[in-house]
């Protein structure tokens, strides 16, 4: 098993779940590789056993350690990880992972290697499952900061803006703000005009309503020619390392009405720490059907929540597209902004 790219709430209860089925119901031997796509590259890995995975369950982050490692990165990365599968005899590889980890792992099924492939991502950006573990944490620290953020707005007559999360995705920004009751939500799939942000704002001030909560997705984008904004460097997978529209949405606010306004960001803090329990069981749910899937020869899929069901997908289908915010979908809640 690894568990690969940004760390999500729900990690070490899929782990646990893989191992109680596995040793229990199956017998299985079962090893763990560190820090993603690095440990079977490197051969680092450690023994899974249920005294190892005890009490793993509500805690965040991986007990594996993740990172953002891509295997297509380097030209021997196929053939080192096939030398792991045949040093340690393993029937098959369970990846716990987002859009890039599940994309190695459909490419390494093509390449003939035994993989299945677990859903995880905050961003709640993949397609073939309705929802991933981790977004539902995400979602409550990120609705309960805005919760927060509101009364203190409201004392001191202030504009806050709240940069979240969603790498490209808006879906904890648009769910975030409408559970918060933001004023302004801008997502990365409808770039904003800073000119109907600032109305927003004017207005709700001549309303008497001396305060407002902007939430931006951190992949939140200005229409071409109505703001600059800064770019900055990427990772293995070519990804940006997003982050500051938050920042640069405060000076243009505060410049254009008038009005004060700070920035939080949130951050990492919506990664951390102890998964919902919604996150909990599907979690549990998705390892107990990939060991399932494993024992069944189902290689090359992926477990999935469909509806209330966990069923299988093919990887290659999960990580064709990146499922983001529908813009009418976005357009019904305009009504309440402002
Ligand atoms: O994909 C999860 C995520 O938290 C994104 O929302 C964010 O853009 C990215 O990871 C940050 O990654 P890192 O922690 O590597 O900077």
């Amino acid at each position: 098993m690894l568990t690969g790219g940004g760390d999500c709430p729900g990690l070490n209860a899929v782990i646990r779940a893989v191992v109680r089925k596995g040793v229990d119901a199956y017998g299985d031997e079962l090893i763990g590789f560190r820090d993603g796509w690095r440990g079977p590259l490197e051969d680092v890995h450690e023994e899974l056993t249920i005294e190892s995975t005890r009490g793993i369950l509500p805690r965040g982050g991986t007990i594996l350690g993740s990172s953002r490692t891509n295997i297509f990165k380097r030209p021997d990365g196929v053939d080192l990880v096939r030398q792991t599968f045949e040093r340690h005899r393993l029937d098959g590889l369970i990846a716990i992972g987002g859009e890039d980890t599940l994309g190695a792992a459909s490419r390494l099924s093509a390449e003939g290697l035994n993989v299945i492939g677990v859903p995880k991502t905050i961003d709640n950006d993949l397609g073939a499952t309705d929802v991933t573990f981790g977004f539902d944490t995400a979602l409550h620290v990120a609705t309960e900061a805005i919760d927060r953020l509101h009364t203190t707005a409201e004392s001191h007559h202030r504009n806050l803006v709240v940069e979240v999360m969603g790498r490209s995705a808006g879906w904890i920004a648009l769910h975030s703000g409408l559970a918060g009751g933001a004023d302004v939500i801008l997502i990365p799939e409808m770039p904003f005009d800073i000119d109907e942000v600032c109305r927003l704002i004017n207005r709700r001030h001549a309303r008497g309503r001396y305060f407002a909560i902007v939430v931006v997705a951190e992949g939140a984008t200005p229409k071409e020619g109505t703001m600059t904004v800064a770019t900055g460097q990427v990772d293995e997978f070519g990804h940006p390392r997003l982050g500051g529209i938050g920042q640069q949405l405060e000076r243009e606010i505060e410049a254009r009405t008038g009005f004060e306004t700070r920035t939080t960001v949130l951050g990492h803090i919506q990664r951390g720490g102890t998964p919902t329990a919604f996150d909990r069981v599907l979690a549990t749910r998705l390892g107990l059907a990939a060991i399932d899937a494993a024992h069944d020869g189902q290689w090359g899929m992926m477990t999935a929540l469909h509806a209330t069901e966990i069923k299988l997908v093919a990887l290659a289908d999960a990580v064709a597209e990146v499922r983001r915010v529908p813009v009418e979908e976005y357009e019904r809640y305009g009504v309440l902004f402002g």
